[in-house]
């Protein structure tokens, strides 16, 4: 049997999970915090839900997606990113009926068929968080500021926020027309899938990663030039908030995401230490995603940030420490021990991991556990504890000392 394992998967061992635990447990502290509540969609949805959400003309869907056939022939899609599943379920939940503003995050797999490198795999973790119901450009400043905020909180360093607009159904048809013009003149170098999107979504050709283009896109109209009084106020006013927050940002002209439900602001989290792969975080506003769904129009924003890509930085800037509390080994010497070890393993339990030996196996071999299990101390519960006296040893230096069970509960992280 082939032990192998796909391409861009990979398995997260034991000594990589603090990491996750760490990067988990800070984003839900804090966005519980703001008020966010976790949603878990499914890992799989129908094919058809990210075609229409994510755009037939995007990479991730003319390129990258994980789809198959059920049993029963459905097309079903391994989910490339979380936002089509969270607004599939605000949907068939109805929860727009009962909850006009919906706050929520989520952490799971997404599945990208991309050719792997640093930072960049088929199987990925997001963590993101979507706003329904708002449109005011305080909760765009808020999402970034969230996201900005959770960064600091891992105290990443070397960070660069950069935002745009997109406009919106108002503005973006100029705008697609203007670009359209633009590339219609180098027709003839655009690849067959470029051309196939000159003519259905030209805003898709500046998120080429064709060598050729790459060029192109330097004097290639922007959207920025093109926004109604109203998208112009929107991003004025974002900028002004992020202002008065003191955070700093770049306007990027040129940013367009890779997704095609965007409306008005986008933004991405940079750092230069990933090289290409550089984007922790993307996000953007969605104003007429629910709608595109067949929904009531409903105002939406959120981003994604990749975990793989915050444990590499993370890990670059030396910015965890893991620390695992001491390691007690109790062994136990007789049956009829048993029930007071469990006690005393119970009260260590609280500050410390505890490792029980066994009295069906001599002193001599649970002493051998102790050493494999790269114990700190072995506690032997034995007759002595009929005197409530239980001998304690430092694993590490050798050092026996002896205390009372009274004492147990009284143990500080260093017990000699
Ligand atoms: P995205 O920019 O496609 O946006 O992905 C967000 C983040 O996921 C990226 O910045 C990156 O850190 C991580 N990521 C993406 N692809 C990979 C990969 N192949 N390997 C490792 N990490 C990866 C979205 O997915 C949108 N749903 C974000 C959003 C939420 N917009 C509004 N709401």
């Amino acid at each position: 049997m082939n032990l192998g394992i796909p391409r861009g998967v990979q398995d997260i061992l034991p000594d990589e999970t603090p990491f996750w635990h760490l990067i988990e447990n800070t984003a839900r502290n804090l966005f519980e915090k703001y008020n966010y509540e976790e949603i878990r969609t499914p890992i799989f949805e129908f094919t058809e839900l990210f075609i229409k959400g994510t755009g037939e003309t995007t990479d991730i869907v003319m390129k990258e997606m994980y789809t198959f056939q059920d049993k029963k022939g459905r097309s079903l899609t391994l989910r490339p990113e979380g936002t089509p599943g969270v607004i599939r379920a605000y949907l068939m939940n109805k929860i727009y009926a009962t909850t006009p503003i919906w706050k929520v995050y989520y952490i799971g797999p997404m599945f990208r068929y991309e050719r792997p490198q640093a930072g960049r795999y088929r199987q990925f973790h997001q963590l993101g968080v979507e706003v329904l119901g708002r449109k005011d450009p305080y909760i765009d400043f808020e999402i970034i500021n969230l996201a900005i905020e959770f960064l600091k909180t891992l105290e990443l360093e070397n960070l660069e926020v950069e935002i745009n607009s997109l406009g919106c159904t108002k503005c973006r048809p100029a705008y697609r027309e203007a670009l359209k013009n633009y590339f219609s003149q180098y027709k003839d170098i655009l690849s067959p899938i470029d051309q196939e999107r000159l003519e259905r979504n030209p805003l898709r050709i500046l998120d080429s990663k064709d060598e050729k283009i790459i060029p192109l896109k330097e004097n290639a109209p922007q959207p920025l030039d093109f926004l109604c009084d109203d998208c112009k106020n929107h991003f004025e006013r974002v900028l002004n908030y992020m202002n008065e927050a003191d955070l700093s940002f770049k306007i990027s002209p040129k940013l367009v995401r890779g997704l095609d439900y965007y409306t008005r602001t986008v933004f991405e989290i940079t750092t230069t230490s990933l090289g290409a792969q550089n984007a922790v975080v993307g996000g953007g506003r969605y104003d007429n995603l629910v709608e595109t769904y067949g929904g009531p129009s409903t105002p939406g924003l959120g981003f994604a940030l990749g975990i793989e890509r915050l444990i590499l930085l993370l890990k670059q800037q030396n910015k965890i420490k893991i620390e695992r509390p001491p390691l007690i080994f109790i062994a136990i010497e007789k049956e009829k021990h048993v029930k007071k070890a469990m006690e005393i393993a119970k009260s260590l339990r609280t500050n410390y991991r505890v490792e029980m030996g066994s009295p069906e196996e001599s002193l001599r071999t649970q002493l051998k556990w102790a050493d494999k299990l790269n114990s700190d101390y072995v506690i032997f519960v034995n007759q002595g504890i009929e005197n409530n006296i239980l001998k304690i040893k430092n694993f590490k230096t050798g050092e026996e000392k002896e205390i009372k069970i009274e004492d147990i509960k009284e143990l500080q992280h260093v017990v000699l």
